[in-house]
């Protein structure tokens, strides 16, 4: 029909980043990682505890739990910095997070979509620190290093970003586009015009 009230998501995007073959390549891979760096802990009868922090994750972790090969428990946090903007804001709000009783002597596993400035991870690890964990790593999807401002590091990582604004497999712009198949590159018009 030609009363289309919506642009296709797929016309705002200026370049495929990683297509969903690669997506799946690169979640197996991590899968692989995680399972191997994981499995002597907890077949010494220690609890992996996998958080999604929400809700750029939320596509991303779903695929990569099935891909870890072990027992383990899902747990979510939710922390923004982003309004409708390209540009972090650097003040983070954490609305959820595990209660220290879940935490406690646990193996945690942050699951990150994006690693940009840094200040939202640093957030969220200051709040799981000094809980009683048993430790606490984390796994990003993609991670862009020559934006960061705070001291952080995956331990576990898909794929470098460019330090262009990304979408889709659960990252958004102004809560549009988490649900595209494929990481794209936004089109700077659609955010600057
Ligand atoms: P940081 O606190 O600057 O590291 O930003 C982390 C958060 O900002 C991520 O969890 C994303 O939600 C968001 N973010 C950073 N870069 C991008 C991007 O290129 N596209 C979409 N969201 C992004
Ligand atoms: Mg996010």
């Amino acid at each position: 029909m030609s009363d289309m009230r919506y642009t296709p998501m797929d016309e705002d995007v200026s370049e495929v980043l990683i297509n969903e073959e690669e997506l799946r390549l690169i979640v197996a891979r991590l899968g692989r990682e995680i399972t191997n760096a994981y499995r002597a802990a907890v077949e010494a009868g220690e609890r992996l505890m996998v958080v999604c922090v929400l809700k750029g994750s939320v596509i991303f972790f779903s695929d990569l739990v099935r891909e870890i090969d072990l027992p383990l428990e899902l747990s979510f946090m939710q922390a923004s910095s982003y309004g409708k903007s390209t540009v972090s804001g650097g003040v983070v709000e954490i609305r959820l997070a595990p209660t220290d009783a879940q935490l406690k002597d646990a193996h945690v596993l942050i699951i990150e979509d994006i690693l940009d400035t840094g200040h939202t991870m640093h957030k969220v690890q200051s709040v799981l620190a000094d809980k009683g964990t048993k430790s606490v790593r984390l796994c990003t999807l993609l991670d862009k290093p020559s934006r960061r401002q705070a001291p952080i590091k995956a331990d576990f990582s898909g794929k470098e970003a460019p330090d262009l604004f990304v979408i889709g497999y659960g990252l958004d712009y102004g809560e549009k586009y988490r649900n595209l198949k494929y990481v794209g590159v936004l089109k700077p018009e659609v955010y600057e015009g």
